[in-house]
């Protein structure tokens, strides 16, 4: 499909988000028209980040109210886009039947707007490595764009926790499947790991969870795991993913029903992510934090085993680099720039230690 002409149109759902916000920054940093949806125009708690960018002051970017539960929410707001990034979450992913529906909305608008010749997607490494019975990344560890977790285990359900992980495969295929079928446009997969960084705005911080995890660090308690079990973080700086969407759109090498995984390859534990604070930025005075491990004994029992098992995976990001040319930052850099924005964006105030 033809690429992105230059200064042309793309539409962002989720601009309010964490990585939407980043991709319309960019977007608008390379020249492009953004259209911004988000639930409510009118929030100025989410939306005046958005208003405040340049762009917006010119008209090169609009803001517009869409909910995607809404059939025909996008018709108007597509029309005239060459392209789209759909990073916008869904209301839940515990039902698979809402997700399809909610992925027809929005392809109805693509296919009705005449105009749009790439949608990039917006997936999850769930989609790659959400495995039921962790054995299953003993036998395939390796991460990497052809992975897909064991659907054929009866456990995978979302009664199950695996809701997420279904939900993003059932729209990486949903979207895939509509492109082809158009045979006007094509749809590209972003898979992103861990997204850390900085916030662009103060509501940003509870989203996450990476970034509420590092707020939490400098409150001065942090969990162990948000995911169920003990896993390093898989961390990706969230400017490289909003890179990695910009450019799939703009990208003349990629093709329909590509998935491109997002992450640097780092694999910090939460507690070196915390301890990287201080030494990151000893000025800050930043007094550490307690760690808390709310995880059930059974799993708790299995921390060796389960560290192990990560441990042996490989995770790739070589595909995304060879194609589009993509470097990651390095981590420490999206820790620091994570926490300074937490501290500047947000006003958090941090635990410090005495008579700082
Ligand atoms: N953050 C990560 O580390 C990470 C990792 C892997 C994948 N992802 C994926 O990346 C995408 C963006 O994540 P994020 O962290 O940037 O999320 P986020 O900060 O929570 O933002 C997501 C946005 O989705 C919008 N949204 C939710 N329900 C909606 C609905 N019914 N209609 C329209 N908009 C709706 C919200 O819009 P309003 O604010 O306008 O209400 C919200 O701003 C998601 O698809 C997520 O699954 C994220």
């Amino acid at each position: 499909m033809a690429p992105l002409s230059k200064g042309g149109t793309v539409a962002v759902t989720g601009s309010a988000g964490f990585i939407g916000g980043w991709v319309v920054r960019l977007l608008l940093d390379k020249g492009y028209r953004v259209r911004a949806c988000v639930r409510d125009a009118n929030d100025e708690r989410k939306t005046g980040f958005l208003k405040a960018m340049p762009g917006h002051t010119s008209g090169r970017l609009t803001l517009h109210s869409a909910d995607l539960n809404e059939a025909g929410c996008f018709d108007e707001i597509f029309k005239g886009c060459q392209g789209v990034a759909h990073l916008s979450h869904v209301s839940t992913y515990e039902d698979q039947d809402y997700v399809k529906m909610v992925c027809d909305h929005v392809i109805n608008s693509v296919n009705m707007s005449e105009t749009v010749s790439r949608v990039v997607v917006t997936s999850s490494v769930a989609a790659v490595m959400s495995e039921q019975d962790m054995q299953e990344l003993v036998l395939r560890p390796v991460l990497d764009e052809d992975r897909y977790p064991d659907e054929q285990n009866p456990k995978r359900r979302a009664d199950r926790g695996q809701g997420y992980s279904m939900g993003k495969v059932l729209a990486e295929r949903t979207f895939s499947g509509a492109a082809a079928s158009s045979g006007r446009w094509d749809a590209i997969t972003c898979c992103p790991g861990d997204n850390i960084g900085p916030i662009l705005s103060p509501h940003q911080k509870n989203f996450g969870p990476w970034q509420h995890h590092i707020e939490s660090m400098l409150l001065g308690e942090y969990l162990q795991n948000v995911m169920g079990a003990y896993r390093p973080w898989f961390t990706v700086d969230v400017r490289d993913t909003a890179q990695a969407h910009v450019l799939l759109l703009e990208s003349a090498k990629v093709e329909n029903g590509q998935r491109y995984i997002s992450w640097s390859t780092d694999t910090p534990k939460v507690e070196e992510v915390c301890a990287s604070i201080d030494r990151l930025l000893p000025e800050l005075g930043f007094a550490g934090a307690k760690l808390i491990d709310p995880l059930p004994p059974k799993i708790q029992a299995r921390e060796a085993e389960f560290r192990a098992i990560w441990g042996g995976c490989e995770l790739r990001n070589d595909l995304i680099r060879s194609t589009l040319g993509m470097e990651f930052r390095p981590l420490d850099d999206s820790i620091r720039d994570c926490v300074e924005s937490l501290l500047s964006v947000a006003k958090v105030k941090p635990s410090l230690k005495p008579g700082v």
